[in-house]
């Protein structure tokens, strides 16, 4: 991206004037664009009727589909729209066949919710949760993967493309490969790379993806989307029905609509949904492949800066690094390092254990903080950064 377009997108975002927002894999700092269009649509409800504003809104609504299939290569069609990256996932996997003498496959990646879930279908059926390890470099063992489902009889492989406590890129397209050779579904959870890295469903070879709005896709909270291949999509009945994913066509009956929107809810937030597609078509208007070129030099230089102050730490591991950046400081508690910096209105996260049990507990680790830039970020906010994480380490009682 260019100086110009940097600035642009600045000025396009007010929270930039406000705070040093190093938190966007949280939670994002939405453009104006998406501010406009969740708040017209709110203020038209008000105005003229929820029934009345959502048919008004029709054609930007259904460009909502049309937006997630452009980012992600899929077709609409294939795309439903729901309130979070975990009720797509869930969607998808209670519903996916799973027998007693199973295995599904997970990495020290997986995310605490997936986690939850898998092991409540594994109580649930009698199937049996395999961990494929990591490889030298901190990242799924592809080898490891194709020994497991050689060996195994597999329900699936869960994949996090990016894993909420860490840098790390999973090498998602090579876990793909392998699962389609093998005929196994595969499930990525990429809600913590949608936005921030360019996704294309084929090349990915994965059979369901998953994603959130608020985070590098910057769109509003209580947004997220689903993937399904259309061809496991004619085979997987939802677990959940309701008049919108299904048709009462007699008092006995009812058939299953035939599209990926057999997994959502008939109700649902339209606003934030038109807040989602403004938000893809930002990111779009950008290119993704210029938003990750930009964050991973900015990430890499936030890791340089980190690396020279004494006592800090830090925890990225993995062939491809991305724009979260993980650390710990010297006898400082994270969620402290955290406080200390909302003081001065710099944003970051703590990414704790009991998110992440698979990689960080193992790692020695209970929490780390975690710095996500994004596209929108400077040099400048980089070295205001390391300055007040080096005051804070050399003056930890403070
Ligand atoms: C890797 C990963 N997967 C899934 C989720 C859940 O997303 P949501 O809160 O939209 O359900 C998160 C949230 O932080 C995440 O980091």
């Amino acid at each position: 991206m260019t100086p110009l377009e940097v600035a642009t997108a600045r000025a396009l975002t007010p929270g930039c004037a406000e705070v040093l927002h190093l938190n966007h894999a949280g939670a994002s700092l939405m453009p104006q664009p998406v501010l406009d269009a969740v708040i017209s649509h709110l203020e038209r409800e008000g105005r003229t009727g929820g029934y009345e504003a959502a048919n008004e809104a029709a054609a930007a609504l259904a460009h909502t589909y049309n937006a997630v299939a452009s980012l992600l290569g899929c077709a609409a069609s294939e795309v439903a729209l729901t309130e979070s990256a975990t009720r797509a996932w869930d969607a998808a996997v209670y519903s996916l066949p799973i027998a007693p003498s199973q295995r599904v496959l997970i990495s020290r990646a997986e995310y605490a919710s997936n986690a939850i879930a898998l092991l409540q279908l594994c109580q649930r059926t009698g199937a049996e949760i395999l961990l494929v390890d990591n490889d030298q470099h901190g990242q799924i063992d592809i080898e490891a993967l194709a020994e497991a489902l050689a060996h195994h009889d597999v329900a699936l492989v869960s994949l996090v493309h990016v894993p909420t406590q860490s840098g790390l890129v999973n090498p998602a397209a090579a876990v793909g490969h392998l699962c389609q050779a093998a005929g196994v579904t595969f499930v990525l959870d990429a809600c913590q790379s949608v936005g921030q890295l360019p996704l294309d469903v084929t090349e990915l070879g994965c059979d369901v993806l998953t994603g959130t709005g608020r985070k590098f896709l910057r769109g509003p909270r209580g947004t997220g989307f689903l993937y399904m291949r259309q061809a496991l999509l004619e085979q997987v009945e939802p677990v959940m029905l309701d008049a919108h994913a299904a048709d009462w066509i007699a008092p006995d009956r009812f058939t299953i609509r035939s599209d990926a929107r057999r997994f959502e809810n008939w109700e649902c937030n339209l606003a934030a949904r038109l807040g989602l597609g403004a938000a893809i078509d930002h990111a779009l208007s950008w290119g993704v492949t210029n938003i990750a070129a930009r964050s991973e030099r900015l990430a890499a230089g936030l890791r340089a800066r980190l690396a020279e102050i004494p006592g800090v730490t830090g925890h990225d591991r993995g062939e491809h690094l991305c724009a979260i950046t993980t650390f710990s400081v010297a006898d400082i508690d994270p969620t402290v390092i955290q406080q200390r910096l909302r003081a001065e209105a710099v944003n970051v996260s703590v990414g704790t254990a009991s998110f992440a049990r698979l990689d960080l507990p193992p790692r020695g680790l209970e929490s780390v903080v975690r710095a996500s830039v994004h596209y929108i970020t400077t040099e400048d906010e980089l070295d205001r950064f390391a300055e007040c994480i080096r005051t804070i380490a050399s003056a930890p009682a403070s």
